[in-house]
């Protein structure tokens, strides 16, 4: 009989702190619903100390998400621990997540404390959370480097003043499987009170290694994994929850353990993730990517034909994976536009639904059939947006063989016209360098990307751009018919994401770890 294990998202935490993932309330919020209904255990949904925005964040998903645990991340700190407490206040069942590092490395040239202190710092702050509520998780920040005889030492203390969950991550992505299942393990084997509360695992990506770990650790006894939709988080990433999850599904004998992720939401939910942070997912992305369930090579789809297990682990309806459905087309209603984005799980209010119906007949008269991906990348578009500061309303480019490239645009600058006309190496970039001009950016480009969203020569072109401005990463969409088009609104709403941090004065999370 297989045990089960519990899920741990950490994709609104540690994910939103990848450069660029940065995810406003609203869509914080879509994130979590999704969450809630592929049935995740537990939602670590934002560190409310590191600014106002995280604290409401966390506060909105505690009031309006039910079925997972709430959990807010706090550093050993009162101050941390007391306004984690009361962003979670509202949930069902809320969890407070501190954590502090036990390595000689941190302990010594980032906390400047020795042992004993760190010990004592742990200590008083799970008594403190536990004061909040007995639902209390302690990480053991950068784990896998700590010397494990103190290790086991302060697990046993942190237990003993009332954690519930213990996390062992492995922070900076070093463990490799067999020692981490072998450090999981010694743990089971030296703490006393182990049995009292849940082991945890965290893992990063850093050498590539962040799933296998993860499963190793499970196959230590690990009873929790702390993951992130389509792996994003810190550097190179936390554990995909798609990866995760599907590994066990798909070898639970072997694991003799399960999770209850509903997996036939996973797909949803890596588009929602896509879509609201603007991190692409690559094509042979296991589970997930835009090839993981195509069979090109000639014998492959031979014995595929014959019989889908020869090439087949798992079926692409197991992650929620359809054939791309034709959904909608000109003479489509409201009411089945309303209907068939509900089923892609998007529940949208009076207004914004208006929006996006007008995008959606605008573009059902330049394509004839719209598309599932068609009707999300509306979304994205109309829906997770932060304030407009800047907006497109007329681009007119011209290039060609003999002709040098030239843009003219109408851009609305807070709400004001401007105009202006520029020329370029191409038509994205005189399309590019005429915005700059217009919003007189010091941004620096990082990266442009662009792809179709669907089959035909009338798709719709999908870009993202990546920009950086002093301590700001952001990314970008845009999606139209026309790819400068798509190129131009992908720019802008980048430019209007860092506006908007600007504004916001955002304090870093990286700012935050003193
Ligand atoms: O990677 C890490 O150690 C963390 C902790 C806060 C759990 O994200
Ligand atoms: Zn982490």
């Amino acid at each position: 009989m297989s045990r089960s294990i519990k899920i741990f998202d950490t994709t609104l935490r540690d994910g939103e702190q990848s450069p660029g993932c940065s995810m406003n309330i609203d869509e914080k919020l879509m994130v979590a619903r999704q969450l809630a209904r592929m049935k995740v255990d537990i939602i670590e949904a934002g560190f409310p100390i590191a600014s106002e925005g995280d604290f409401e964040a966390v506060k909105r998903i505690a009031q309006e998400v039910r079925g997972p645990v709430i959990c807010g991340l706090a550093r050993t700190m009162d101050k941390d621990i007391d306004r984690a407490a009361e962003a979670i206040k509202p949930a069902e069942r809320g969890r407070i997540h501190t954590f502090l590092a036990t390595s000689d490395i941190h302990l010594k040239f980032k906390l400047k404390k020795d042992r004993n202190q760190v010990l004592d710092m742990a200590v008083a702050a799970i008594k403190r959370a536990r004061n909040y509520t007995d639902d209390v998780e302690f990480s053991a920040e950068d784990a896998t480097r700590s010397d494990i005889d103190y290790l086991c030492k302060v697990v046993e203390a942190a237990i003993s003043a009332g954690a519930t969950t213990i996390n062992i991550p492995d922070t900076v992505g070093y463990a490799i499987p067999q020692e981490y299942a072998e450090r999981i393990k010694n743990l089971f084997d030296r703490v006393p009170n182990i049995g009292k509360a849940v082991i945890s695992v965290h893992c990063h990506n850093d050498l590539g290694l962040a799933v296998s770990n993860s499963l190793a650790a499970a196959l230590s006894g690990a009873g929790q994994i702390e993951c992130t939709i389509n792996g994003i988080g810190e550097r190179a990433g936390n554990a995909a929850m798609e990866e995760v999850v599907m590994a066990l599904r798909t070898r639970e004998p072997y694991f003799e353990a399960r999770t209850d992720i509903v997996t036939e939401e996973i797909m949803a939910a890596s588009r929602l993730v896509r879509n609201v942070t603007g991190m692409t997912v690559q094509a042979n992305k296991a589970i997930v990517g835009a090839n993981a369930f195509a069979h090109e090579s000639g014998i492959h789809q031979d014995g595929f034909l014959k019989e889908k297990s020869t090439y087949e682990i798992m079926t692409p309806e197991s992650v929620g994976l359809a054939e791309s459905s034709l959904v909608l087309g000109k003479h489509s209603g409201r009411h089945a536009f309303r209907d068939r984005l509900k089923e892609l799980g998007y529940s949208l209010g009076e207004e914004d639904l208006n929006k996006t119906f007008e995008r959606f007949k605008r573009l059902a008269d330049q394509k004839k059939d719209i598309f599932d991906e068609d009707l999300e990348a509306l979304v994205a578009e109309e829906v997770f947006r932060i304030p407009q500061v800047y907006e497109l309303k007329k681009l007119f480019v011209r290039s060609g063989t003999d002709t040098k490239p030239q843009a003219d645009i109408v851009m609305a600058v807070n709400g004001a016209e401007a105009e202006k006309s520029s020329g370029g190496d191409g038509p994205v970039d005189a399309a590019f360098r005429t915005i700059a001009e217009v919003v007189k950016t010091k941004s620096r480009m990082l990266a442009y990307e662009v792809k179709a969203i669907t089959g035909g020569t009338d798709a719709q072109g999908e870009v993202v751009v990546r920009l950086r401005e002093d301590n700001f990463t952001v990314m970008g969409q845009g999606s139209d018919t026309d790819i400068i088009v798509a190129s131009a609104k992908a720019y802008i709403n980048a430019l209007n994401k860092l506006a908007y941090l600007k504004k916001r004065g955002e304090k870093t999370v990286e700012k935050m770890c003193e």
